[in-house]
């Protein structure tokens, strides 16, 4: 139907007939003449449609906005004065010589324009209209070109693509599991994966080798701007290679992604930094590198001062007490202040303590603050000497619990790092090791795995049993810019010791043999030493176009509340469904209206 496409046309095809499909992303009428902006997959042509073609002339002044024309003329060059320099097809224009609507169009809910201030519900529920954006199309592309890259990557490093079931059993990550009924094992039901884990790891025992998958993976759990219910991760798992050659080749694989992709160094050989180390200078186990500020510690100092706020956390051992320096942070006002202390309220923490460093060599007198009077000067010549205050600096302080102060403080570092313009540098990532086996859960009191109850510990079966809350795991964590794009593991591939990480985890034998028998088995079958990652493809693809929503970069995504308006989804079903399946429904279908109808 088309010799070319609209946005690829340029000056090499001048004085040809062309024929090009697309919809009218403008017509304007200038007095006897008719401008068609066409627009495809490509970008934009200028169609002009002059009186003197009569037939075409009718058609042209019949057709609207998102029209589907198909339209045949000569490319010409535009009259000087009307060059667009900022188009790839703006140093010509098409005379039109025929024009055929292939369609016609309703007048879209929204204009197909990059700007445009619509509700989300709405741009989803009409999302084919939607993605007509170019700025849709830009980010449809960059998700095309990202699979493409690693695909070859792991293709050109003898890496396997295999896919694995959807309908299959619970695999624990920490979500709660989309689960499907079974019409033909009464009372049973499929979990869909949480993530491949299993089964990579199954493939691994099965000689393998080298495995990757572009793969769905389901989570029902509380949505925020960077998940979603149905998300892709690049799944990959090797045998025969430790952590260190692990993280090395994917590290290889993310550099060439961004390099190839958008043109981005990543740099020669990414930062990494302990669990331990990221909680304590970030508060946060994916920091974003970017942001110049640190917290430090200065429990140490407060322990005897006057001020119960700070003395009771730092004698407390799950308490913390930290400092902040915020360099030139004195130009914030006590409104500023007052909004940042209702900020990290929300956290948890419980008042937001500071200190203007006005003058240093005036000592004490040089600060200004509530609190300078409940200690001696020497603790504040302290604080001022680890935080490497300067004149016209503020610290902030945070003084709890240990889980508050870091989430608070960690929370505030980042709000304070965009807020006051300090991001350094572009590209931050990080890699993050080292990180504890098991999190104690007060509310359960029982052990809760931080990454999935098949990471290995790096201990032996008798160090871990000793002292669970100790250990290691050889965990590893890709962080982007404050974003966790990625994680895994070296596995447990022997079942003694996955049996005893089951346990800790309060899974009885039994339970064990009910959820994770089959992979129980298998690791007495010669299971290889293994290990991989899985990275998460939307967030890289909303990274690297700068989105600010997960939902820009994925085709069809869910709400904020895990529907989807465009095929109004979940629905009903209807009653002979259910009784096929054996279902009764606590709440009689129909009695509740379809979110989207
Ligand atoms: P994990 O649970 O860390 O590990 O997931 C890997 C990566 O997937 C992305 N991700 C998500 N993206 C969008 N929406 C979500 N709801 C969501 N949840 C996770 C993140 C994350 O880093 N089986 C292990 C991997 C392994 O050990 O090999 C796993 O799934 O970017
Ligand atoms: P108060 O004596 O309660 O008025 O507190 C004095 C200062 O300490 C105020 O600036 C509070 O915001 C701050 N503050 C109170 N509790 C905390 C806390 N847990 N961590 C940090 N600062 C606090």
């Amino acid at each position: 139907m088309r010799t070319h496409k609209c946005g690829e046309l340029n000056t090499q095809q001048l004085g040809e007939t062309v024929s090009i499909c697309g919809w009218v992303h403008r017509r304007r009428d200038h007095g006897g003449v008719i401008f068609i902006d066409l627009r495809d997959r490509a970008g934009l042509v200028q169609v002009v449609v002059d009186p003197d073609v009569a037939e075409t002339f009718a058609t042209a002044e019949s057709v609207r906005s998102e029209y589907v024309l198909q339209i045949t003329g000569l490319v010409r060059d535009r009259p000087a004065g009307t060059i667009n320099a900022n188009m790839h097809s703006g140093a010509i224009e098409i005379l039109a010589k025929n024009i055929v609507v292939l369609n016609e169009s309703e007048t879209p809910p929204f204009p197909v324009e990059s700007e445009i201030e619509v509700n989300e519900e709405l741009r989803l529920r009409y999302r084919y209209i939607d993605l007509r954006r170019t700025e849709m199309q830009e980010k449809m592309k960059v998700r095309r070109d990202v699979t493409r890259v690693l695909r070859n990557f792991l293709d050109d490093h003898e890496f396997f693509e295999i896919e694995t079931p959807y309908l299959t059993k619970a695999t624990p990550e920490g979500a709660r599991d989309y689960i499907v009924p079974s019409r033909t094992h009464e009372n049973s039901f499929f979990a869909l994966p949480q993530s491949p884990q299993l089964y990579k790891q199954i493939l691994m025992v099965a000689g393998m080798d080298r495995y990757y998958q572009v793969v769905r993976c389901f989570r029902d759990e509380d949505l925020r701007a960077d998940r979603q219910p149905e998300f892709t991760q690049l799944d990959i798992e090797t045998s025969f290679m430790d952590e260190h050659e692990i993280m090395h080749v994917m590290e290889e694989m993310i550099r060439q992604l961004f390099i190839k992709v958008i043109g981005v160094n990543l740099g020669d050989k990414f930062p990494c930094i302990t669990h331990q180390e990221a909680i304590s200078r970030y508060g946060i186990d994916r920091p974003d590198l970017r942001i110049p500020l640190e917290l430090v510690d200065i429990a140490e100092d407060m322990k005897d001062v006057d001020f119960q706020v700070f003395s009771a956390p730092a004698n407390d051992p799950k308490g913390r007490v930290v400092a902040m320096r915020v360099p030139n942070g004195g130009e914030l006002s006590r409104k500023d202040i007052d909004a940042l202390t209702k900020y990290v309220s929300i956290y948890g923490a419980r008042g937001l303590a500071y200190i203007k460093v006005n003058d240093l060599a005036a000592g004490v007198d040089g600060l200004q603050s509530p609190i300078v009077k409940f200690a001696p000067a020497e603790v504040w010549d302290s604080v001022l000497a680890k935080t490497s205050a300067q004149n016209g600096d503020l610290i902030f302080f945070g003084a709890d619990k240990a889980s508050i102060v870091n989430e608070a403080m960690g929370a505030l570092r980042v709000k304070l790092g965009h807020g006051l313009n300090l991001l350094e540098g572009e590209w931050k990532p990080v890699w993050v090791v080292d990180f504890p086996m098991f999190e104690w859960d007060e509310k359960t009191n029982r052990y809760n795995a931080i990454h999935h109850p098949f990471t290995a510990p790096s201990c032996s079966v008798e160090e871990l049993v000793a002292n669970p809350g100790a250990a290691l795991s050889r965990a590893y964590d890709l962080v982007l810019n404050g974003t966790e794009v990625g994680g895994g593991s070296i596995r447990i591939n022997r079942s003694a010791m996955q049996q005893t990480v089951l346990e800790i985890l309060g899974i009885g034998e039994d339970e064990a043999r009910e959820k994770f028998g089959f992979l129980l088995d298998a690791l007495k079958y010669g299971a290889p030493p293994h290990g991989g990652l899985a990275f998460g493809l939307d967030r890289l693809v909303m990274l690297m176009t700068g989105s600010t929503s997960i939902r820009d970069v994925i085709a069809f995504p869910k709400t904020q509340s895990a529907a989807c308006p465009l095929v109004s989804a979940p629905a009903v079903v209807t009653d002979e469904q259910l009784k096929e399946l054996g279902i009764r429904l606590i709440k009689p279908a129909g009695k509740e209206k379809a979110k989207y109808d």
